[in-house]
C-alpha cells in the first residue's frame, strides 16, 4: 500500500488551535486507523508551540511542519526564523510555495532554504507549478531523496477549480523521470473531501497539500477519510 501524505497549510490564518484540535480529536476517533496516511499540519510560526503541546497532550497522530524558513543560518537577521530555531517543533517545512514566489522568492533563495532544511534534518516539501522549477533545484533534489515535491498549478490554488487528476498524474510522472521513481509527489490546489480520492487514486500521486479546506477540522477530516 503506498504512503499517502495529507498536509494542511493554514497559511496566514489565525486559527483557534484548541477548538480545532478538540474537534479533530472527536472526529478522528470515528476513523478506524490512519494506516498508510501521514497527516502533517503546517500552522503559522506563532501557533507551532501551542499546537505541539496539544498534539502531545492528546497523543494525536499528527506531525508538524512550518510554512517557510529563513535562507540564513542563525545570526543577526531581524524577523527571520531559521531552520535551526524551528527544528525542535517541526519535522517538515514547505519551501517555494507559489504565494511566496509571488512575493519575490527566487530559485537562489529556495536553494539556500533547501540546504538549511537539510542541515537541520527537516524534510522539505518543495512546491512547484512547472517542471522548470524542478530543474532549477535538481542538485538539491538529487542530494536529498526525502524532499517531497508538491505540484500546485497556479490557477488551481484557492480557486475552487482543481487540476484534472490525470494531468496531475502526468506531471508527477515527469517529475519522477527527472528526479527518480521513488520520489513522493503530492498534488495541491482546491482539494476537498469530494475530490481528494480522485488524486490519491492516481498511481504517481502520494498525497495532497490542502489550504482552504484544512482551516476547519471537519472538512479536513473529510479529506483524510476519503483519501
Ligand atoms: P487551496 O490551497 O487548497 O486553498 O487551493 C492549496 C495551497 O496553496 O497549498
Amino acid at each position: 500500500m503506498k504512503q499517502i501524505f495529507i498536509v494542511a497549510n493554514w497559511k496566514a490564518n489565525n486559527i483557534l488551535v484548541k477548538e480545532w484540535v478538540e474537534r479533530f480529536e472527536v472526529q478522528i476517533a470515528n476513523l478506524d486507523s490512519l494506516n498508510n496516511k501521514k497527516v502533517i499540519i503546517c500552522p503559522p510560526f506563532t501557533l507551532l508551540s501551542e499546537l505541539r503541546f496539544l498534539i502531545h497532550q492528546r497523543n494525536l497522530e499528527l506531525q508538524l511542519g512550518a510554512q517557510n524558513i529563513s535562507s540564513f543560518t542563525p545570526g543577526p537577521y531581524t524577523g527571520e526564523e531559521t531552520a535551526e530555531m524551528i527544528k525542535e517543533f517541526v519535522q517538515y517545512v514547505i519551501i517555494g510555495h507559489s504565494e511566496r514566489r509571488a512575493m519575490g522568492e527566487t530559485e537562489k533563495g529556495i536553494d539556500a532554504k533547501l540546504k538549511e532544511a537539510k542541515k537541520a534534518n527537516i524534510i522539505p516539501m518543495l512546491c512547484v507549478s512547472k517542471l522548470e522549477e524542478i530543474e532549477a533545484q535538481h542538485t538539491n533534489l538529487q542530494n536529498d531523496k526525502r524532499i517531497l515535491v508538491a505540484f500546485e498549478p497556479l490557477q488551481a490554488i484557492g480557486s475552487g477549480n482543481p487540476d484534472t487528476p490525470e494531468h496531475a498524474n502526468d506531471f508527477a510522472i515527469s517529475v519522477r523521470k527527472i528526479v527518480g521513481d521513488e520520489r513522493n509527489v503530492l498534488y495541491g490546489g482546491s482539494v476537498k473531501g469530494d475530490n481528494v480520492n480522485l488524486f490519491t487514486a492516481q498511481e504517481n500521486i502520494n498525497g495532497v497539500l490542502v489550504g482552504g479546506a484544512s482551516l476547519k477540522a471537519d472538512s479536513f477530516i473529510e479529506i483524510i477519510k476519503n483519501s
